[in-house]
């Protein structure tokens, strides 16, 4: 039976994962975090002080997988559940960095296509539309400006201990916009037949209500 691929694709911050878990429960999707595997991947190569020179060996002994628990997706290395220890902003870095080698995305690419084969999937990342899913049902570019999403991470961020500045989020976010569009293989930008959303000036609830119209409206 023919799934159905939905990608959502975009930059850091734009909301794509909060937004899509709301459409994946509102509709009986799985939900699919791509970032949760590059983080994993960063944090295993982070943990074992691996080299860049080394990685493309390292790579090939790195074990990823996903869990769904009640709907929500926990991310292992090997049997040790990574799910909390991936959101540091030390490991946003590194994944940005480290998913920029292809060894690393070839490692993660089958693992996509599989879960999307066999379920019916949001996923989201950043070249899910481009590369990963060019067939896939609906493709949404999902964006806000750089000051914008820097204003929801701080805010997201304020309470808690150790809450970097509102300018050091905006730069982290910059440079990772950066990374991720200038990469060579596989980088973030918007498949040609991706519906573009802007939610720089939009709740959550309008962002997931628009997304959730565009989906109705093509499957
Ligand atoms: O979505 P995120 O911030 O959790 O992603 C972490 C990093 O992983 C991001 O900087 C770029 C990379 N990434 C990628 O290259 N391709 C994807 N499909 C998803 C994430």
């Amino acid at each position: 039976m023919k799934t159905i691929n939905i990608a959502i694709d975009g930059p850091a911050g734009a909301g794509k994962s909060t937004i899509a878990k709301m459409v994946s429960a509102e509709l009986g999707y799985i939900y699919v975090d791509t970032g949760a595997m590059y983080r994993a991947v960063a944090l295993y190569l982070t943990e074992n002080n691996i080299p860049d020179e080394d990685i493309e060996k390292a790579v090939e002994k790195v074990e990823v997988s996903l869990k769904f628990v009640d709907g929500a997706q926990r991310v292992y290395l090997g049997d040790r559940d990574v799910s909390e220890l991936i959101r540091t902003p030390e490991i946003s870095m590194a994944a940005s960095r480290t998913s920029a080698v292809p060894a690393v995305r070839a490692r993660l690419f089958d693992l996509q296509q599989k879960l999307a084969r066999e379920n019916n999937i949001i996923m989201d990342g950043r070249d899910i539309g481009t590369v990963v899913l060019p067939n896939a049902d609906v493709k949404i570019f999902l964006t806000a400006s750089a000051e914008e999403r820097a204003n929801r991470r701080y805010k997201e961020l304020s309470e808690k201990p150790d809450c970097p500045s509102y300018d050091e989020i905006l730069k982290d976010i910059i440079q990772r916009d950066y990374n991720d569009m200038h990469r060579e293989t596989a980088p973030l930008k918007q498949a040609d037949d991706a519906v573009l959303v802007d939610t720089t000036e939009l709740t959550l609830e309008q962002s997931a209500a628009r997304i959730s119209e565009i989906i109705k409206e093509r499957v």
